[in-house]
């Protein structure tokens, strides 16, 4: 370590359902924690939004509680948050209609014609995906011709973190990882791609400089010092997407082992030496936030989601009996579903909700219990919930290791983490020794030792991971009978949804 261990630094994740922030020393010991919860507007079927003030209003008041207790100054800043989404902004930088999000899939239209304006194989090669409905460059073509009153107004596209930056900062930078998001990042370059931006129209000048994560990227300015109590001055570090924050945080740094984060979208995360983008274009390639290294991923859009849509919209008695016993719901209709034996009964889940990414990449993809019965009750559906999503998750790991990338062991991360019974299932669908991230802050936690780095208290992302990330002690192997159990049941899951499709 090079500077004092009683530097004290802030991690603050823009999540989907509140902003949540940690202050940590150098050593990575938890001073505090803050979190605020903002709306998520669904103003039609398959449209996600959010209104940036109240992410803005969100952040001013989790940093304004952390200050609180910090009693030195903070000597810097790591943002993250929600990946995709797109904040559009005029040239006065007033925001002008809410922000479109990750999950929200109106762009199919603009996705098709992105893969013809700059060639599918070109696209795959240049920025390492396809064209996905969630990415931010189908959204700002989708404003283009669905809102041209707003595209006429248009000066600045920042995504979710970056929009709090420039609250605090008046800076508008972005980070690699993030970037990559956006379907207009090179790669290979690190840096807007000039050919896909003239492929599409869009104007290098209305986005932000990019940065690697760790950099310092922005100062906060006197306002931004007067809306949270930090000193004006404070470094901002560019900081990184919220599932690489999570990677860094969760000591994700190198080949070996993976991250499976259950929280709203289930994500396999797999460390990656190279830029290779999967050809079937059935997994992401991004940036890492490890300076001039990527990430394998894929992306189940439901899965903490459709455990929460389940508690929120069948189970309301359940609610009620969880608020009278004082106990979590979804700790209770998990303990519920694990007096039921594996498998459910014959009962598959297909958590495609939200429609889905890997390995369909199809926003018209939708939800299913398939198989029900007389005999099946509410157990056996939340039951099979959990195993459903464990098996769409199996989808992203199997493509994974297809590209060579071969996790001996795996994090997990996220609400879903938290559930023992989820975590056994995890463990055996998977096939491999699971532990649970340290702590539950998850990308904010990463977010700190970016910040760290930044100001120079750790020499690299590596020194901070190896500084501040508790390696877990334990990891938990898969129970071998449930290993047998669930094997066939994966095998008869992956062919459910192609069977489905053409149906519909
Ligand atoms: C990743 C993705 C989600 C969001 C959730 O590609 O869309 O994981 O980042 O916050």
């Amino acid at each position: 370590m090079v500077g004092d261990a009683h530097q004290l630094f802030i991690g603050l994740d823009i999540g989907t359902s509140s902003a949540k922030g940690v202050l940590v020393d150098a050593a990575g010991h938890v001073i505090a924690r803050a979190s605020g919860d903002y709306p998520l507007l669904v103003p039609r079927p398959g449209w996600t939004e959010q209104n940036p003030e109240d992410w803005w209003e969100a952040a001013q008041s989790v940093l304004a509680e952390l200050v609180a207790q910090a009693d030195t100054a903070v000597a810097g800043i790591g943002l993250t948050g929600q990946m995709h989404g797109a904040v559009f902004l005029d040239a006065q930088g007033a925001v002008i209609r809410p922000a479109i999000l990750w999950n929200d899939q109106r762009t199919g239209a603009a996705c098709e014609a992105i893969e013809t304006a700059v060639g599918s194989e070109r696209l795959r090669r240049i920025t390492g995906n396809p064209a996905l409905t969630g990415f931010q460059a189908p959204k700002i073509l989708w404003l283009r011709d669905n809102e041209p009153e707003h595209y006429a107004q248009l000066a600045h596209v920042l995504l979710p973190k970056d929009y709090i930056r420039y609250r605090l900062s008046g800076a508008f930078a972005t980070d690699v990882s993030d970037a990559a998001g956006t379907l207009l990042l090179d790669l290979e370059a690190r840096n807007w791609s000039e050919e896909v931006l003239e492929a599409l129209d869009i104007p290098r000048g209305w986005l932000p400089q990019v940065f690697e994560s760790p950099d310092v990227s922005a100062e906060l300015s006197e306002s931004g010092a007067q809306a949270t109590g930090l000193g004006a001055g404070t470094p901002i570090m560019a900081g990184a997407g919220d599932n690489a924050a999570a990677a860094v945080g969760g000591g994700i740094v190198k080949s070996g082992v993976a991250l499976v984060s259950v929280g709203t979208s289930g994500v396999v995360f797999a460390h990656s030496d190279n830029a290779t983008p999967d050809t079937s274009g059935e997994l992401h390639c991004f940036c890492h936030a490890v300076p001039g290294s990527y990430h394998l991923m894929g992306v189940s859009l439901a899965s903490g989601g459709s455990l929460q849509w389940f508690a929120d919209r069948i189970a309301s008695d359940e609610a009620a009996v969880a608020q009278r016993l004082g106990r979590n719901l979804h700790e209770l209709l998990a303990a519920e579903a694990a007096t039921v034996a594996p498998g459910a009964d014959d009962l598959y889940f297909l958590p495609y909700l939200a429609g889905e990414r890997t390995p369909h990449m199809d926003p018209d993809a939708r939800g299913a219990w398939i198989g029900l019965t007389l005999s099946h009750d509410r157990r056996h559906m939340v039951r099979a919930i959990l195993e459903g999503v464990a098996f769409s998750l199996r989808d992203s790991l199997v493509r994974i290791e297809a590209q060579g990338v071969k996790p001996e062991k795996l994090i997990l991360g996220g609400g879903g983490a938290h559930s023992e019974v989820w975590r056994q299932i995890l463990a055996a669908v998977l096939n491999k020794p699971v532990a649970v991230q340290r702590d539950q802050e998850g990308p904010a936690y990463g977010a700190t030792l970016l910040a760290a780095v930044g100001a120079g208290v750790h020499a690299d992302v590596d020194a901070a991971v190896a500084a501040m990330v508790e390696a877990p002690e334990h990891f938990e192997s898969p129970d071998p009978e449930l290993v047998a159990e669930y094997a066939p049941r994966y095998d008869r899951f992956t062919r459910l949804y192609p069977a489905l499709r053409d149906a519909l």
